[in-house]
C-alpha cells in the first residue's frame, strides 16, 4: 500500500515539474512566472484543486510518443478568490511551448463546461506557442471547441484572459471573445499574423512588441483592457476585479463591507466645473469622490481616454461607471469611445451591474476620418447598448450635453431611471455659438447683434431647467451632495425589474 501511495506522490512530482527545472529557469529569466506559480498567486492560499494532472496526449507523429509530460502543457482546476469560486487554466510554456493539443484543449473545455454548469468565472492564463504543430488539424479542431465554449459562456459567467506570453494566430480569438483581456508589459504579445508574415505580405517591418505588445493593444487597438508591469501585478489586479463581479448572470455582485458614509458631502465638487465653459476639468475627480473609499477599477484606461469606464462601489455594491472626460478631446464621443463604452455597458447589463453615467459631452467628433471609419454604426452601438440595458441606470449631467450625444448618454429617453443635473448643466441641440451662426446667418457680419443673439440663446438653453421643465431631468442637484443622491437612487432601484420584448437575440449594429 505504502508503495502505491509513494507512486502517486512520484507521479505528482513529475507532473508538477512541467518541462523541468531548466525550462522553468528560462521562464524566470524572461521575467515570467511558471504556470503553477501564477495559479498560486491568483487563488486564495491552499484553495486550488487540480483536474487532469495526468492527462497525456495521444499523438505519435514526429516522434511525439517520446515527448510525454503529464498534464500536457496546461494546468487546470478551480479554487477561490477571496472565498468565491473561480475556474482557471494556466498554460505551461515549459511543456512544448504551451502548445495546444487535442488533450490540452479538452482540459480547458472541461473546466469551462463546469464553470457554466456551476456558475463561476473562468480565468485563463495564456502563454502558448499556439496550435501544436505536430497534431495538425486535430489541434485546430481543438481550438474550435474552446471557441465554441467561449461563445456559449459569454454573458453566463465572466471570462477573463491574462496574456502572459505569446498568443498568436487564430489562438487570439479565444481571449478576444472573453470579457476582459489583461496583458503583461514586455513579456506578452497578441497578433493574428506575426512580424515575419507581415514583412512578406505587406513589406512592413515591425517588431513583435510594436505589432502586438501590451502598449499597442491598450493604447492603439483597444484589444486589451489593461497592461501590468509583471505577472504578480496582473494577478493581484485580477483578484481585485473579481471582487467587483458576480459569479454568474443569475447572481448579484458581492456586497463588500464599506466604511464610507453614503451621505458624505463633498464641498469641493461645487467648484469642480470651471466658470469658463471652454476650460476642461478632470472627470475622474468626480468618480473618485462619489466612490466608496475612492476605490476605482478602471477598464481601458489608456484607450479612448475621452470616455472613462470602470467599476466602483457605492454602499458596498458594485456599480459600472461611464463618464465623458473633458480633459481629452473635450469629452467628445468618437468611434473608439463609442466602442469602448458600448462593450462596457453591455457587460454590466449582462451581469446585472447597475450603471452610473456622468455626462459632459459636446457631441460626436466631426471629421472625414470618423465618417469614413463608420462613426454612424459605432456611435449606434453605444446608443443601442444603453437603450437595451435593463439594469438600474443613474445619470448625472455635470455640464454640457448636446445633440445626439445627449440622447445617447443614458438619457431619460433611453429608460434612464434617475436623471440628475448639476446647476451648471446645459441641455441643447448644440452650443450657443454654433446655434446662432445657423439661425442668424444673415447677421454674421454684425458682431454686436451676434453677441446679443448668443447671450439670448445662452439665457434660454445654457441651463438644466428647460429639460427639467419637461421631466427629462428628474431633479437639479447640488454637486456637493452627488454621492448621497446617487447612493439613494441606486438604493431605490435595488428591486428594479424591467424586461425587453421576447426575441431570439437583438441585432446590435456590430
Ligand atoms: C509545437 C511548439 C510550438 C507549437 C513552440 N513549440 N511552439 N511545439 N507546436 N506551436 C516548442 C518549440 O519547438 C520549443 O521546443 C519550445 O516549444 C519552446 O519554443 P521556442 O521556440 O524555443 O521558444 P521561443 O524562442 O520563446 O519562441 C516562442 C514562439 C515560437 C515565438 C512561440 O516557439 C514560435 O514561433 N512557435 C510557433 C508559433 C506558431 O506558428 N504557432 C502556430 C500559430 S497558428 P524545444 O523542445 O525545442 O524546447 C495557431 C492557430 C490556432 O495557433 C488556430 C485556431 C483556429
Amino acid at each position: 500500500m505504502k508503495d502505491i501511495l509513494q507512486q502517486l506522490e512520484d507521479r505528482r512530482e513529475v507532473a508538477r515539474a512541467g518541462g523541468g527545472a531548466r525550462r522553468v529557469a528560462a521562464q524566470h529569466a524572461k521575467g515570467k512566472l511558471s504556470a503553477r506559480e501564477r495559479i498560486d498567486l491568483l487563488l486564495d492560499e491552499g484553495s486550488f484543486e487540480e483536474f487532469d494532472m495526468f492527462v497525456a496526449h495521444r499523438c505519435t507523429d514526429f516522434g511525439m510518443q517520446d515527448m510525454q509530460h503529464p498534464g500536457d502543457g496546461v494546468v487546470t482546476g478551480w479554487g477561490t478568490v477571496n472565498g468565491r469560486m473561480v475556474y482557471v487554466f494556466s498554460q505551461d510554456f515549459t511543456v512544448l511551448g504551451g502548445s495546444v493539443s487535442e488533450t490540452h484543449a479538452a482540459k480547458i473545455c472541461k473546466i469551462m463546461d463546469m464553470a457554466v454548469q456551476n456558475g463561476a468565472p473562468v480565468i485563463g492564463m495564456n502563454d502558448s506557442g499556439g496550435a501544436r504543430i505536430q497534431e495538425g488539424v486535430g489541434s485546430l479542431a481543438a481550438y474550435g471547441e474552446v471557441f465554441q465554449r467561449n461563445i456559449l459562456a459569454s454573458g453566463v459567467v465572466p471570462q477573463i484572459s491574462l496574456i502572459m506570453g505569446p498568443c498568436a494566430g487564430g489562438a487570439v480569438y479565444s481571449p478576444a471573445m472573453t470579457d476582459f483581456i489583461f496583458m503583461v508589459k514586455d513579456s506578452s504579445y497578441m497578433f493574428v499574423t506575426g512580424p515575419d508574415v507581415v514583412k512578406t505580405v505587406t513589406n512592413e517591418v515591425v517588431t513583435a512588441e510594436e505589432l502586438g505588445g501590451a502598449s499597442t493593444h491598450t493604447r492603439r487597438s483597444g484589444v486589451a483592457d489593461g497592461a501590468f508591469e509583471n505577472d504578480v501585478e496582473a494577478l493581484a489586479e485580477t483578484r481585485r476585479l473579481i471582487d467587483f463581479l458576480p459569479l454568474n448572470n443569475r447572481e448579484k455582485a458581492p456586497v463588500r463591507p464599506f466604511f464610507d458614509d453614503p451621505a458624505r458631502i463633498e464641498p469641493s465638487l461645487d467648484t469642480l466645473v470651471p466658470d469658463n465653459p471652454n476650460q476642461p476639468y478632470d472627470m475622474k475627480e468626480l468618480i473618485l469622490k462619489v466612490a466608496d473609499e475612492g476605490d476605482f477599477f478602471e477598464i481601458q484606461k489608456d484607450f479612448a481616454a475621452n470616455i472613462i469606464t470602470g467599476f466602483i462601489r457605492i454602499e458596498g455594491q458594485s456599480v459600472g461607471v461611464v463618464a465623458n472626460q473633458p480633459v481629452v478631446l473635450a469629452g467628445c464621443l468618437d468611434i473608439d469611445a463609442s466602442r469602448k463604452a458600448a462593450r462596457f455597458v453591455r457587460f454590466c447589463d449582462a451581469f446585472e451591474i447597475p450603471i452610473l453615467t456622468f455626462v459632459d459631452v459636446p457631441g460626436f467628433l466631426p471629421g472625414v476620418g470618423q465618417e469614413y471609419g463608420g462613426v454612424i454604426k459605432h456611435g449606434a452601438k453605444l446608443l443601442f447598448a444603453y437603450g437595451e440595458a435593463t439594469v438600474p441606470k443613474v445619470t448625472v449631467l455635470t455640464r454640457k450635453t448636446y445633440g445626439g450625444a445627449y440622447v445617447v448618454m443614458s438619457s431619460k429617453h433611453l429608460r434612464g431611471d434617475f436623471n440628475y443635473a448639476w446647476p451648471t448643466a446645459e441641455v441643447a441641440v448644440m452650443g450657443a455659438r454654433g446655434a446662432v451662426e445657423i439661425l442668424y446667418r444673415s447677421e454674421l457680419g454684425d458682431a454686436d447683434k451676434i453677441a446679443q443673439r448668443t447671450r439670448n440663446y445662452e439665457d434660454r438653453f445654457a441651463n438644466p431647467f428647460v429639460a427639467a421643465e419637461r421631466g427629462f431631468i428628474d431633479e437639479v442637484i447640488m454637486p456637493h451632495s452627488t454621492r448621497r443622491r446617487v447612493a439613494r437612487a441606486f438604493a431605490a432601484l435595488r428591486t428594479k425589474k424591467q424586461t425587453n420584448p421576447w426575441k431570439k437575440h437583438d441585432n446590435i449594429p456590430l
